[in-house]
């Protein structure tokens, strides 16, 4: 029986040593070591030893066991460790592999400056609200005080859809509806597209961006006006910068005036760029609010004032980033708008 034991013991290590896989460990550990196993059938033999023999065979059996069950557990540890050494290497992700750099799109630098625009007036107290593209003929030039034969009102200049809709000519029509749909105090601003009948050149196009601000409450003056709108100027083009109001004439401001900026270049000394009059740009209009547009909106003039300015920020963008043709901001050219 001892030699038995031996050669079982010899064959099994042997199975142990050339097996792959766990399951061929676990029918090993079945075959020889479980309940009908071939060392269980051994040592269920043992009753028929003698008294001498027993302890003897049976402490044989039992290192036999032992050894089998440690040969079964180092190697269960090999096979474990090599299989996770396949699988790692399998799974394996190069950290340093370049995938190719992601596009993220960029900001249009025209609406870098409406944001710019927004953010300054929402300093000095201003709301920002919107209003739609297409209007009706009534908010762009009825409501707004213009007489029936105005220029701007003809064919040649606006883009009708119906006898009632265009696309606004400009941003007043904003002025209009928040005038119908709150009441004073009204401190707001409202930026977006604008379309006009014009041919493109360097400087103009037939869609463009205003952003247009209104101011109504008890005894706002033309003090207000030049202050805020100063204020405005030195925070947007700096410290420096001066401001000129031209009288002017809209039909919606009484008085109107035009607002034009010292040359960035001479500081208002006048040099070349400026063609030496120390003024480089109209920067946009403005005015008191005309009786008749506060009183078309049920807000009582003998009461309430109020001041509103527009002005063009497709001229603004070109200055400030030094672009010199507006095609360049509508053109799409991811070349172009890289830069930014
Ligand atoms: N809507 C005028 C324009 O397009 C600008 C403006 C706005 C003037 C508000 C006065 C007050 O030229």
């Amino acid at each position: 029986m001892r030699e038995e034991l031996l050669a079982l013991k010899e064959r099994v290590i042997e199975q142990i040593k050339i097996a792959e896989q766990p399951s061929q460990l676990e029918e090993v550990r079945v075959k020889i070591l479980g309940k009908k196993g071939e060392l269980t059938a051994v040592l269920r033999g043992m009753g028929k030893l003698s008294k001498e023999e027993r302890p003897v065979i049976g402490q044989l059996a039992n290192e036999v066991r032992d050894e089998i069950e440690s040969a079964l557990k180092d190697k269960d540890i090999i096979i474990t460790e090599k299989l996770n050494q396949i699988r790692i290497k399998k799974e394996t992700v190069d950290v340093t592999a370049e995938l190719g750099k992601s596009k993220t799109g960029y900001r249009h630098p025209l609406y870098t400056t409406v944001e710019e625009l927004e953010s300054l007036f929402r300093e000095l107290g201003f709301m920002v609200v919107d209003g739609p593209e297409i209007e009706t003929v009534n908010n762009n030039f009825t409501m707004l005080n213009f007489p029936e034969d105005h220029p701007s009102i003809g064919l040649s200049d606006t883009f009708y859809i119906d006898d009632n809709h265009l696309l606004r000519t400009h941003t007043s029509p904003v002025q209009i509806r928040y005038m119908l749909d709150n009441k004073p105090p009204i401190r707001m601003v409202s930026a977006g597209r604008t379309f006009r009948y014009d041919d493109v050149d360097d400087t103009h196009s037939p869609m463009f961006h205003q952003i247009e601000g209104l101011v109504v409450d008890k005894g706002v003056t033309m003090a207000n006006l030049i202050e805020t709108l100063n204020l405005f100027v030195k925070n947007l083009f700096g410290a420096e910068v001066e401001t000129r109001f031209r009288p002017h004439h809209f039909p919606f401001t009484e008085p109107s005036a035009e607002v034009d900026v010292s040359c960035f270049e001479c500081l208002g000394k006048g040099c070349e760029k400026c063609n030496f009059t120390g003024w480089s740009m109209e920067l946009l209009g403005c005015g008191m609010v005309h009786p008749n547009v506060l009183r078309n909106c049920g807000i009582d003039p003998e009461v309430y004032s109020g001041f509103a300015f527009g002005m063009g920020i497709d001229r603004i963008t070109m200055i400030k980033y030094g672009i010199d043709n507006i095609r360049l901001l509508y053109d799409n050219d991811k070349r172009f708008l890289e830069q930014f």
